[in-house]
C-alpha cells in the first residue's frame, strides 16, 4: 500500500534520509522505531507530501504520491499529529468533523456533527465534551479527539505520530488499545512513529528501526527481541553502550 524507495531529504548540510526504503503492506500495522531527530516525522511527511523528498520515489497503492489530484490524495489518509495539534478556538466537535466540513468530504454541519458524536464515542468519550474546547481537556482526552479526528473520515490509510508522547502509562495503554482496535476494525493500513517499546509490542504487525537515515532492521514484531541487531538490540533495551551514539 505505501511503499518508499530510496529516499533522501536534507535540510541545508543536514542529511537526515540517506536512501530510506520501507513498504508497507494493505490492511497491515507498521510501527517505525529510532532516537528523537532521526527522521521519523520527515518521513511520514514525505509520504503526505508536507515535506518534499529530495530523491527517491514514494508509491500509495501503487501511485507516485507527489503527483495527481492532491485533495483526492489527503482524502484517503487521515492522521493523529505528534502533539495533538487540536486547533485551539474550535470546539472539539469541530476539530473531530473539521474534514467533514470544507473540501471534498463536505457534508451538511448537522450531519458532520453526528458523526463527531459518534467517533468520540469509539474512542470513550461522551457526547458532552463535543462543545469543549481544547484547553479544557486533560492530555489523555485530547489524545482521543485528536485520535477521533484522524478516524472520522473512515481514512483507508492512517498515520500517528507519537501518539503516547506526554502520556502516563495507564493512559499510554489505553490508547494503545484503542489504536490496535480501531485499526483491526476499519482494516486501515497504518503506519505509526514512537519510541515508547509498549506501544510498539501492541500496536505493530512489523517493525522498522530507522537509524542513521537508512532502515537499519525491518521485521514482524514477534523476531524484534532475537533479530541480532546491535541498533535495535540497543534500543529495545535502553542502554547507554552500543553502537547507537547516546550523545547528540
Ligand atoms: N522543516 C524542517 N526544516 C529544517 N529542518 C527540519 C525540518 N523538519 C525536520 N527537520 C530536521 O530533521 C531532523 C529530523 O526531524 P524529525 O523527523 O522531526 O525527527 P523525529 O525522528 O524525532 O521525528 C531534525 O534534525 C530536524 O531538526
Ligand atoms: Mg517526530
Amino acid at each position: 500500500m505505501i511503499r518508499l524507495e530510496n529516499v533522501h531529504k536534507s535540510f541545508g548540510n543536514n542529511h537526515v534520509l540517506r536512501g530510506l526504503t520501507l513498504e508497507v503492506p494493505k490492511g497491515t500495522s507498521m510501527v517505525i522505531i529510532g532516537g528523537s531527530g532521526t527522521g521519523k516525522s520527515v518521513a511520514l511527511k514525505c509520504v503526505l507530501g508536507l515535506v518534499t523528498p529530495d530523491s527517491g520515489q514514494i508509491l500509495v497503492d501503487g501511485k507516485d504520491a507527489t503527483k495527481g489530484d492532491r485533495d483526492a490524495f489527503l482524502a484517503r489518509f487521515g492522521m493523529l499529529f505528534q502533539g495533538g495539534a487540536l486547533f485551539d478556538s474550535m470546539s472539539v466537535w469541530q476539530n473531530v468533523a473539521f474534514r467533514l466540513l470544507r473540501g471534498s468530504l463536505k457534508r451538511p454541519a448537522a450531519e458532520a456533527r453526528e458523526i463527531a458524536i459518534e467517533k468520540l464515542r469509539r474512542v470513550g468519550l461522551k457526547p458532552e465534551v463535543a462543545d469543549l474546547f481544547p484547553a479544557e481537556l486533560s492530555g489523555g482526552m485530547q489524545k482521543r479527539v485528536g485520535l477521533a479526528r484522524a478516524i472520522a473520515a473512515e481514512p483507508e490509510i492512517i498515520f500517528f505520530d507519537e501518539p503516547t508522547t506526554g502520556l502516563d502509562p495507564i493512559m499510554s495503554g489505553v490508547i494503545n488499545e484503542l489504536i490496535r482496535e480501531i485499526v483491526v476494525e476499519m482494516g486501515a493500513t497504518a503506519m505509526t512513529i514512537t519510541h515508547d517499546m509498549t506501544s510498539v509490542r501492541a500496536i505493530a504487525d512489523n517493525v522498522a528501526m530507522l537509524h542513521d537515515g537508512v532502515i537499519k532492521w525491518t521485521g514482524p514484531v514477534a523476531e524484534m527481541d532475537h533479530s541480532g541487531d546491535p541498533y535495535l538490540d540497543q534500543f529495545i533495551h535502553g542502554r547507554a553502550e552500543g553502537p547507537i551514539e547516546a550523545v547528540r
